[in-house]
């Protein structure tokens, strides 16, 4: 039995006080936006009782889709970085970059500096796709932020990266590993255009070709559970979770996180869901329990 912890946007607050310098392009939006609405939103108290909670669980590795930063100032990826070492160790937690992380250009160096141990291959080699193999598990590191004009959440992979997923995906078929893709943007989305991974399209049509057997992400803070086409009529579950900051009653879904327990092997693979969220009082507790396969 192998346990993937997996939670998403933190958001991590508070934000840093920004230089006048700092506050050029989309961060004018983005601050506002931050003042107005979403401080309200993310409580690193909340985070915090749901990291400590998930650490009680004891997961074998943990996968991390995305927006710890907000508006993407150097200082909060210094403080996202502290954050994730306080998960655990690089080998052992898994990150990929959302929108937010890379919301004007300059930060993916700031990303791929501060972060990048945490989404590199096991050959310690930086860049999108990665491979990470972990117990039965096979974990595809892919990003879909990309800056973006004010008022846009739109993501995308491009041509070069989908290709390398679609031989990533191929290859590992004669592994007989638990393939689990992250990615920050959900495949299926009803969240509108201006959110949407506009090249969803062609990842479906990789997945369809070469199936997956799991594909985790973040983005619209919300629970939902899609179901991809596979190869030879199989389905790929694509399942998003809630931000894990979210303070209850305050965004569209309260924090959470989902542990994914998973045995097996090729063909009789099993994997149970469980979702950990936070109640109007403030206790962590199980919301959900499913089996997502098998
Ligand atoms: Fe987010």
């Amino acid at each position: 039995m192998f346990t993937l912890a997996h939670l998403s946007d933190p958001h991590l607050a508070p934000l840093p006080v920004p230089r006048w310098s700092e506050l050029l392009g989309k961060r004018v939006t983005g601050y506002i936006n931050w003042q107005r609405k979403r401080r309200f939103i993310h409580d690193s108290t909340v985070l915090a009782k749901i990291v400590a909670d998930m650490k009680s669980q004891t997961p074998d590795h943990i996968a991390v889709t995305g927006d710890i930063a907000n508006i993407a100032l150097p200082e909060e990826f210094r403080h996202g970085r502290d954050w994730l070492e306080s998960l655990g160790a690089a080998q052992d937690v898994t990150f990929v970059p959302g929108n937010h992380d890379v919301y004007v250009a300059e930060a993916a160096n700031y990303a791929a500096r501060q972060w990048g141990a945490h989404m590199s291959d096991d050959d310690a080699i930086e860049g999108f796709p990665f491979l990470r193999r972990r117990g039965p598990l096979a974990l595809i590191g892919i990003t879909s932020g990309v800056p973006t004009a004010p008022f846009l959440a739109t993501g995308w992979l491009g041509t070069l990266q989908l290709a390398g997923l679609a031989e990533t995906l191929n290859a590992l078929k004669a592994e007989k590993l638990f393939r689990v893709v992250l990615i920050h943007h959900p495949p299926v989305s009803q969240a509108g255009r201006s959110k949407a991974l506009l090249d969803a399209p062609v990842l479906l049509r990789i997945i369809a070709a070469h199936g997956a057997d799991l594909v985790i992400h973040g983005h619209d803070h919300v629970h939902m559970l899609n179901w991809l086409n596979g190869p030879n009529g199989t389905r790929v579950p694509a399942v998003g979770v809630a931000s894990a900051s979210a303070a209850f009653g305050k965004d569209k879904d309260a924090a959470s996180y989902h542990l994914y327990r998973i045995e097996g092997a090729p063909g009789a693979w099993t994997c149970e869901v469980i979702t950990r969220g936070i109640t109007p009082d403030g206790a962590i507790v199980e919301q959900k329990r499913f089996h997502l396969i098998g």
